[in-house]
């Protein structure tokens, strides 16, 4: 039993199955020992229980079985899971190399790309900064440069330069290019407005010039009357003090202070007076007002004067009154003229049978009675153009002078007679008797106007090259108006009785007419009177050929070298032989050492306050062919003043600058100019 149950312990101990079935068939053969009654009764029920304890599913050998075995499969699953852990260990390993190996790949690799890709990277960086730098570039010298130059061609546009211009690029198709149009188009603008501007500034120009220079007087007032605006003829026109600025009064104010007051008509010119009115003064003066309302109230107010207008229309009428005068006067002084004929050759016949000494003194009174007749006929013809005339070139300066004598022994004692000879010929087709006549008459007329003592004066003058003009002015009675208007009218006279025929200025307009002339009246009452004859200058200077002096001596004396050069190249071109001297000492020597001389010009005022007269006089005694011609820039007021001992000879003065023309005309008229 002892040995069962230590079987038993020993199997409770046992440290694996081998012990336990060592313990277990130990048992058995205890227990069956057990079964063959060596054991003794009183021990059975111990070893039925420990038989219990031992076998059975429950028992002791089959739980230890049991124990050891799941002891056994728990080292053995130990044993998997160590041998599977080292495997695993080992695939780690592996793998762990494995990856370490592919991380060493990849790190490798990586490292490869991370190099290339810095180069790269760099690469496009330094691209970058370059492409950057290019921008840049382009910015600088594409961008910057256009825009600078856009802006700057914007500036000089803007400050008024129009030729800026861009280069003549073709623009890009970008900001830039935009800008350009958008430059070109503002140009383009600018040139617009400048255009208009300037036709805008000469249309103002225009305004302003008709504005300031028209001849009538132009006003604006405002609504309230007052004047805004007047040009410098407003003021001329309507006599105002000029020194005044009317503008800011009231035009009512201002026009009751100006010629048109001194009118006695109740004029009315203030903001509600509209359309046309004229006012009429002394001395002819008229003056037509018109005004126009502005829309936006006041008026533009126009002042002419139209005096000069009135002057000519009234003189027009005249004339063609006087046309119809003439024609009616030829008529009748012609069929007038048969019938004194008639009258005449009857009486000479009954002159011829006379058998009474008695009736010689009823011929005489006939023949009286048809001079008289008759020379009322041929002053009549001579009105109506209708008298026969020979007409002849003559120079009026000479026509003058051979006239002088006849006209002083007719002038009354206390009027003095001047005259004024043109410069140069004065060459005019005309018959020289009744030219005579007519001057002559001119001057019986201006002695009649002067009372007791005064002025006449007969001058020739040519305004222009085509016209010659000779006037007799006196200092008379002068005549108004009315006189005026009629004093060319035949039977037209003021003068009482025998005085006064009225033929006198009728004969003189007639033949001027007749001759291609005109005569015309300006006179002043209490001042005078000017009768003008003007004639068409007769051309005989390019009728005749040109002689040309080849050969003849000169001497120049001018103390200006500009002037010596031009005159010299005159005189050479003329054919003479020309001797230049500066100086008054210089030409008189040379006088002094010539012995033959056809031309003398000098210059009339010389340095150092010297005239040429000395010259002139020294010449004159020395060379008594030698023509004389005096130059001057200011002609003296008479011929020889400052010389009146040179004897009227030769002479020609000619104003400055020197022409070759003037030059022609003082050689050709070798007496021209010749006055004491
Ligand atoms: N020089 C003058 N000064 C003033 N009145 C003049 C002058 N010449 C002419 N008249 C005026 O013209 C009128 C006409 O002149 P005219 O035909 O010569 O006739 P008459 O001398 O016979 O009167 C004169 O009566 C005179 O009133
Ligand atoms: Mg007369």
């Amino acid at each position: 039993m002892q040995a069962m149950a230590n079987e038993l312990v020993g199997a409770a101990h046992a440290e694996n199955l081998l012990g336990v079935g060592e313990h277990r068939r130990n048992f058995q053969r205890l227990s069956r020992l057990f079964d063959e009654g060596a054991v003794e009764l009183s021990k059975a029920r111990e070893v039925v229980d420990m038989m219990d304890l031992a076998y059975g599913r429950e028992g002791l050998f089959e739980s230890r079985r049991r124990e050891l075995s799941k002891q056994l499969a728990a080292q053995n699953a130990l044993f998997r899971i160590r041998s599977n852990a080292s495997l695993i260990n080992n695939l780690s390993g592996s793998f762990a190399g494995n990856a370490e190996r592919i991380l060493s790949a990849e790190r490798d690799k990586t490292t490869s790309a991370i190099g290339f890709a810095k180069i790269v990277i760099l690469a496009t960086g330094v691209g970058a900064v370059l492409i950057a730098l290019a921008s840049a570039m382009f910015v600088a010298r594409y961008v910057t440069a256009n825009i600078t130059s856009i802006s700057n061609a914007m500036m000089r546009l803007a400050q008024g330069d129009r030729a800026t211009r861009l280069p003549q690029k073709l623009a890009a198709n970008d900001e830039i290019g935009i800008l350009q149009r958008s430059f070109r188009v503002f140009r383009a603008n600018a040139l617009r407005l400048d255009r208009m501007n300037q036709r805008l500034n000469r249309q103002n120009a225009l305004f302003e010039r008709v504005f300031l220079n028209i001849t009538d007087g132009v006003a604006i007032t405002d609504p309230e009357g007052r004047l805004t605006a007047v040009n410098p003829s407003f003021s001329k026109t309507l006599r105002l003090d000029p020194s005044l600025n009317p503008v800011g009064a009231e035009i009512q104010v201002v026009l009751r202070s100006s010629i048109l007051a001194e009118n006695k008509s109740n004029w009315r010119f203030d903001e509600s007076f509209a359309g046309f009115s004229e006012i009429h003064g002394d001395n002819g003066l008229v003056i037509e007002i018109r005004r126009n309302a502005l829309p936006e109230g006041g008026g533009v107010w126009l002042f002419s004067d139209a005096t000069e207008r009135r002057q000519v229309q009234d003189r027009l009428r005249q004339i063609q009154h006087i046309e119809g005068l003439g024609k009616v006067a030829g008529e009748v002084a012609h069929d007038f003229g048969n019938i004194l004929s008639s009258i005449a050759s009857n009486v000479h016949l009954v002159e011829q049978s006379r058998t009474n000494a008695q009736t010689d003194t009823y011929f005489y009174r006939m023949r009286n009675a048809l001079e008289i007749g008759t020379s009322l006929v041929q002053r009549l013809l001579a009105f109506a153009k209708k008298q026969a005339l020979m007409p002849e070139v003559i120079d009026l300066n000479e026509l003058i002078a051979g006239l002088i004598d006849l006209i002083e022994v007719s002038l009354k004692d206390g009027v003095a007679l001047e005259t004024q000879p043109g410069v140069g010929p004065n060459y005019v087709l005309a018959d020289p008797g009744q030219l005579e006549s007519a001057i002559l008459n001119l001057c019986l007329n201006a002695d009649q106007s002067i009372k007791s003592a005064g002025r006449i004066r007969v001058s020739i003058r040519r305004p222009d090259k085509s016209t010659t003009v000779v006037s007799v002015t006196d200092t008379g009675s002068g005549m108004d108006k009315a006189t005026q208007l009629r004093a060319f009218e035949p039977f037209f006279s003021t003068r009482s009785g025998e005085n006064g025929t009225g033929l006198g200025l009728a004969m003189v307009y007639g033949f001027m007419k007749q001759s291609g002339g005109d005569a015309a009246i300006c006179s002043k009452c209490g001042i005078g009177t000017k009768v003008s004859l003007s004639f068409p200058t007769a051309q005989v200077a390019s009728e005749t050929p040109r002689e040309i002096a080849s050969g003849q001596t000169a001497l120049l004396v001018e103390d200006d070298p500009d002037t010596m050069r031009q005159t010299a190249s005159c005189l050479e071109n003329e054919g003479f032989s020309v001797t230049p001297a500066s100086t008054l000492e210089g030409a008189m020597t040379h006088l002094d050492k010539i012995e033959h001389l056809d031309l003398l010009v000098t210059d009339l005022n010389l340095d150092d306050g010297k005239t040429g007269w000395p010259l002139v006089k020294q010449c004159e005694d020395k060379f008594a062919d030698c023509q004389i011609i005096v130059v001057s820039g200011r002609l003296p007021e008479r011929f020889f003043d400052g010389c009146e001992q040179l004897k009227a000879r030769t002479v020609a003065l000619v104003e400055k600058p020197f022409s070759q023309e003037k030059l022609e005309s003082a050689l050709q008229g070798r007496r021209c100019g010749a006055c004491a």
